[in-house]
Order: structure tokens, then C-alpha cells, then sequence
């Protein structure tokens, strides 16, 4: 017992020699550019980007079963000015979030709207797009507005996204009840859902859904508008060095065209 309460002790002194090392050497595990900025990252030397891959024209899986789409490229210029090696991690869209809120991974980049529950959880960058949540119908629908989507029996929206948080919201708080809304996987999903009868309308974001509206012949886009809102880079709380970085990163891209010429790539100018 007495050993154990000395081993015990040493430990906790070594811990916190330990900590106080980290504290005075706060770049240690990166490399040389991110150490001269001051951030570091969850691994050294790269940049983590935790994602939905499930997103076009944002962030999607290539052909060759690369990642792709604006977020993807964005990050890639981003890593590129701190002199870093992107790694893109995909998985659920929840999970992205949480991975970034918990420190994973250094940067959640999935056209990610900034709203309040967020905010209280994460930082976000300087925001990089406008999105706008849309209504997907059959093209036959009885659903023929926004103020329609109160008949709906059922509305697909892709899980823990804003088109899910509002929909599923109270009627007194705009939404239509948690009973009228179903959370599935991916967007792709909760169109098929739609294509399929199962929802009757699906409510997702305005890029993504013209790309499956493309994809799935008979489904159209409501005129009126659902919500708009501004997407933004989550970074963990706190980690307010590489959250400058990154703001610093895409003033550039953003002064010198790179930003929008990547977005031009994949967003042809209405
Ligand atoms: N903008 C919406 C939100 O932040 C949807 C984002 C979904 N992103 C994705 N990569 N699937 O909730």
C-alpha cells in the first residue's frame, strides 16, 4: 500500500513536470512553420480535417475514391500556407462535429453552419459561404411551398444538421414535431427516402440539393427559401492560435482569387 502511495506520488510529480514542459514549449510536436505560428495540431506536421464526405459539391468521393469538392480544396490550400499535410477523416456528419469539438481533429470542414448550440461548444472561423436550406419534392407534389411543408406526414432531413434541428423543432417553435421529421445517414439517403415514398419532402442544404435534384430525375426545388445561413471552419475551443492561422489562411486565398476560383470549379455562377 505504502509502495503504491509512492509510486502514486511520483507519478502525479511527473505529470505535472510534464505538464509545466508542454506549457513553456507549446509547438514542440509540430514543425517548424506551425511552431514559428505558435499552433499545434493534433498530430505534428498535419492538419486534420474531419468530415462528411456526403456533401456535393462540397465534399464528396471522387471516382477514384479520392476526396473532392470545395471544402476538401480549401482545406488543401489552408494546409498548403501553414505548411501542412492535410488528412481528410470521413465519417457521419455528427461525428465530424464532435471529432473537431473534441479535439480529434484540428478542423470540422463540412459546409458547416454556425448557429447558437454550436457556438456554445466550438469556435468557428470567419465564415467562407452562404447556405441555404431548401424543400425537395416530387415533382407532382401536393407540397408546393414552404408554409406547405405543415401538411407533410413525414420530412427526411440528414442527421444533427440545422434542416433536421428546425424540422424537428415544436410547432410553436416553427418547426413540425420530432413525429413529422425522419434523421437519416446522408442527404443522398433521405432523397432516396423521398424518391422512394417514404418522406415527402426533404429539407437539406441548397448546393447539395441541386446536385441530387440532377441526379434523380422527377424531384424539384421550392422556390421559397427555408432558412439561410453562414458556413464556417469548427475548430476545438480554445485553440485560438490555429483558429488565427486559419482566418489568416483564407484572407489570403480569398485576396489573391484562390478561394474562388476553387468555389468557380464547382459552383457555375447562376
Ligand atoms: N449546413 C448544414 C449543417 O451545418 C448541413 C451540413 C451537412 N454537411 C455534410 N457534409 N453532410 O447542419
Amino acid at each position: 500500500m505504502k509502495n503504491f502511495s509512492a509510486l502514486l506520488l511520483t507519478l502525479v510529480m511527473v505529470l505535472s513536470l510534464a505538464a509545466c514542459g508542454s506549457k513553456t514549449e507549446p509547438a514542440a510536436d509540430t514543425k517548424e512553420p506551425a511552431a514559428e505560428a505558435g499552433f499545434t495540431t493534433v498530430e505534428a506536421g498535419k492538419l486534420h480535417m474531419s468530415t462528411s464526405a456526403d456533401f456535393p459539391p462540397y465534399e464528396m468521393i471522387a471516382d477514384d475514391g479520392s476526396f473532392e469538392g470545395i471544402d476538401v480544396e480549401v482545406a488543401q490550400a489552408i494546409a498548403d500556407k501553414l505548411g501542412l499535410e492535410l488528412v481528410v477523416d470521413d465519417m457521419d456528419f455528427d461525428a465530424a462535429l464532435l471529432a473537431a469539438q473534441n479535439g480529434q481533429s484540428d478542423i470540422v470542414m463540412a459546409g458547416v453552419t454556425v448557429n447558437e448550440e454550436r457556438l456554445a461548444v466550438m469556435d468557428f472561423s470567419d465564415s467562407y459561404a452562404t447556405g441555404v436550406q431548401v424543400v425537395i419534392v416530387k415533382e407532382d407534389s401536393p407540397i408546393q411551398s414552404v408554409d406547405d411543408l405543415a401538411n407533410a406526414e413525414m420530412i427526411g432531413c440528414q442527421k444533427a444538421t440545422t434542416g433536421y434541428i428546425y424540422c424537428s423543432d415544436t410547432v410553436e417553435n416553427g418547426g413540425y414535431g420530432e413525429d413529422h421529421v425522419t434523421a437519416y445517414d446522408t442527404g443522398a439517403t433521405a432523397v432516396m427516402a423521398l424518391v422512394n415514398g417514404q418522406v415527402d419532402a426533404v429539407v437539406i442544404d441548397n448546393e447539395p440539393a441541386k446536385a441530387f435534384v440532377a441526379a434523380n430525375p422527377g424531384l424539384k426545388i421550392l422556390d421559397t427559401e427555408f432558412a439561410v445561413e453562414d458556413y464556417a471552419i469548427g475548430l476545438k475551443k480554445g485553440n485560438t492560435q490555429l483558429l488565427d492561422a486559419i482566418n489568416g489562411a483564407m484572407a489570403e486565398l480569398k485576396a489573391d482569387g484562390t478561394f474562388q476560383a476553387i468555389v468557380d470549379k464547382y459552383i457555375t455562377a447562376e
